[in-house]
């Protein structure tokens, strides 16, 4: 616990601002206090209340939550209910002319598409997925661009009680073969090709190569979305385009009523040990979770615009694109493109255009704007912004000011939202209309999450004092288990040696002295690259999986912009490579990572070595590696080392 030290220092406070203030939901201390003692007073009737208040249910529950078979706990479990039924038909009475989602396209193509057209095509498509067959229970893998289309493929799957699990556009064949074998998915629901900063990526011939590779007789069915009209290869037993199957489906399709606990979804995340966790979320209170934060955190108003730039292959773009905004009725923006397509000013050009309220981004996006041009928000109309958003890692506070000064004109709050995937929806993040900011921190726990800071022993620390970020209390919104793993479940997430039943988050962080929460970061081996999680393992995995390779460690370095970037320790099987020799074997591993897992996870640098630094017991010391990758003087103990020879090998190895 000694290592877990806080360096920041920052004593810069951001009072909301009155205008602000005047028209926030929750609009003074009193009512944020009332409800967390609440909360603290009877957890389960301040749960139960807001249940019943913000979910339609087919069948009310009569109990809250039954914590019986620890951790798998279960929420309104008698209750019965449908997601899509939430956030479509809901919206049919009083929002059926309200545009649900403005698509822009990379091109800067716009789509309209109110709340009954929306409907419309979710009960078609779902009527498309009942006539092949797919029923409630089965996995369908999605595996699609930003798109009207992806939300209609999620919202028809939960409409017909189907376990969806939403794949990442940029993940290769071979991770998304993994997760339908995992899945054993029926269906993968696909597009010929996604469009990103005027280039077009293949995505159907990435699913027919998943499809050649072992295990996948169980998928039957391949539907296509037609999105550039690209030749593609067609298998004539397994796909079917988008746009015959929905031809002469009926528009109106019966939602399947299914239990709250009913999974809703399985979405993969690194772990730091193995292969991906396949975290899966049930219905109502996944759903309860996203609306409630929404309505808090976002401070929701009818009349927003909303602008999460999420991509839906992320929990973010699952809560608050696939589901929070639509069970809110709200307005949203999906943006296919990037944000530096045609030009840099892209977002602020988007926010401009559709007088975009509420902008959701992720501290990554924030510094690369900045770099890219930090006076080209000032060339945009940003007047309608009124609230900020960041998420994903730590928030540097320079970016944080930058954002607020810049982009929100001094007007807007920022909520800085700590979350998950596991946890569903925002733990810890600022109520705008009340809390007072500090740049870098996430601010308090919202009311219901008991969130706190312990050391190994599940024994609370002092404040001003690093530890381990737990949650005291099950959730609504919790991940229930792992797909097919609930052992890897109870032991990653409630460790016995934590003891006391918490919630173990794999963060660390520290309050300061007025109990404000500031996330440090993981304190397992995944790593944090622009915001998204990945492995340390997965890519060692990967890296050893090549035939030159005969070990590999990978450690994150610090970056400017990605937040941390990848530097792998390679052992080959021959002679280290000198030179030219070096860089040739470099760009072929680094392409053999991107063609393993994704291109997100190349690593940016490899190091060549004779060995790794271990311990006598053999375990690679990566915090050495961690120093080393830095440029960094090793000051740490290295009495354990076995070869400390090969440290100085290792520090003149850069390439
Ligand atoms: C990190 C993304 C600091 C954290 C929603 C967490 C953050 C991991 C923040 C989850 C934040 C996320 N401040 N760190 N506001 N938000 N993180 O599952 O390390 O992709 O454990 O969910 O991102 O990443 P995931």
């Amino acid at each position: 616990m000694a290592t877990i030290k806080s360096i920041l220092q920052e004593n810069r406070i951001f009072k909301p601002n009155d205008n602000f203030v005047a028209q926030a939901n929750l609009l003074n201390k009193k009512d944020y206090s009332s409800l967390c003692k609440e909360a603290e007073g009877n957890y389960e009737n301040f749960w139960g209340r807001l249940a019943r208040e913000y979910i339609q249910w087919r069948k009310p529950f009569t109990r809250v939550l039954d914590e019986s078979n620890h951790p798998f706990f279960k929420w309104f479990d008698d209750g019965v209910l449908n997601v899509s039924y939430n956030c479509l038909d809901r919206n049919l009475e009083c929002n059926s002319d309200k545009t649900a989602i403005i698509f822009e396209s990379d091109e800067g193509n716009i789509t309209n598409i109110t709340y009954r057209e929306l409907y419309l095509r979710v009960c078609q498509f779902a009527n498309g997925l009942r006539s092949l067959n797919i029923k409630k229970g089965d996995r369908i893998i999605i595996y699609m661009p930003m798109s009207i289309e992806a939300v209609v493929a999620m919202q028809a799957c939960a409409r017909i009680g189907a376990i969806h699990s939403v794949v990442f556009g940029g993940f290769s064949a071979k991770s998304l073969h993994e997760r339908i074998v995992d899945t054993a998915a029926v269906a993968v629901i696909t597009a010929d090709e996604q469009m990103r900063g005027g280039k077009g990526i293949l995505l159907k011939s990435v699913v027919d190569k998943a499809l050649t590779m072992s295990n996948t007789d169980f998928v039957n069915s391949v539907i296509i979305y037609q999105r550039t009209g690209t030749h593609i290869e067609w298998n004539s037993v397994r796909d079917t385009w988008w746009h015959q199957l929905i031809t002469d489906k009926p528009d109106y399709c019966e939602p399947e009523w299914v239990s709250a606990e009913h999974p809703l979804f399985i979405l993969y995340t690194s772990g730091s040990t193995g292969k991906p966790k396949g975290i899966q979320h049930s219905s109502a209170g996944y759903l309860l979770g996203a609306m409630v934060s929404m309505k808090w955190v976002f401070d929701y108003k009818s009349t927003d615009i909303f602008w999460c730039t999420a991509d839906v292959g992320w929990i973010t773009g699952h809560s608050y694109v696939a589901y929070a905004p639509l069970a809110m009725g709200a307005t949203q923006i999906i943006f296919e493109g990037i944000p530096t397509f045609p030009d840099a000013g892209r977002f602020w050009k988007i926010i401009q255009d559709h007088r975009v309220t509420t902008f959701y981004t992720a501290p990554t996006a924030i510094r690369s704007l900045i770099k890219l041009g930090s006076e080209l928000p000032g060339q945009y109309d940003l007047s309608s912004l009124r609230l900020l958003g960041s998420v994903g890692e730590p928030i540097n506070p320079e970016a944080w000011v930058w954002y607020y000064e810049v982009v929100g004109q001094s007007r807007c709050p920022i909520v800085d939202t700590w979350w998950q995937t596991e946890t569903g929806c925002h733990m810890i993040a600022p109520i705008p209309g009340v809390v007072s900011l500090k740049p870098g921190s996430c601010t308090f726990p919202l009311p219901g999450i008991m969130a706190a800071i312990v050391d190994e022993t599940g024994h609370e620390v002092e404040n001003g004092e690093g530890g381990l970020l737990v949650i005291k209390r099950p959730f609504p919104s919790l991940a229930r288990t792992i797909w097919g793993n609930p052992d890897r479940f109870k032991n990653t997430y409630f460790p016995e040696d934590i003891g006391n039943k918490y919630y173990l988050a794999g963060d660390s962080a520290q309050c300061d002295s007025d109990g404000y929460f500031w996330i440090m970061g993981r304190v397992d081996d995944v790593l944090n690259i622009s915001g998204h999680r990945l492995g340390t393992m997965e890519i060692e995995s990967a890296l050893v999986a090549n035939s030159l390779v005969a070990e590999a460690a990978v450690v994150g370095k610090p970056h400017e912009i990605k937040g941390e970037i990848i530097v792998a320790f390679v052992v080959l099987k021959g002679p280290s490579p000198k030179g030219e020799n070096a860089k040739q074997i470099a760009i072929e591993l680094r392409n053999w990572v991107s063609k393993e897992i994704g291109p997100i996870a190349k690593p940016e640098e490899i190091r060549f070595g004779d060995n790794l630094p271990k311990t006598r017991s053999g375990k690679i010391m990566r915090r050495l590696l961690r120093t080393i990758g830095r440029g960094d003087e090793i000051t740490q103990d290295i009495s354990t080392l076995e070869n400390p020879a090969i440290l100085e090998q290792l520090k003149k190895s850069a390439i």
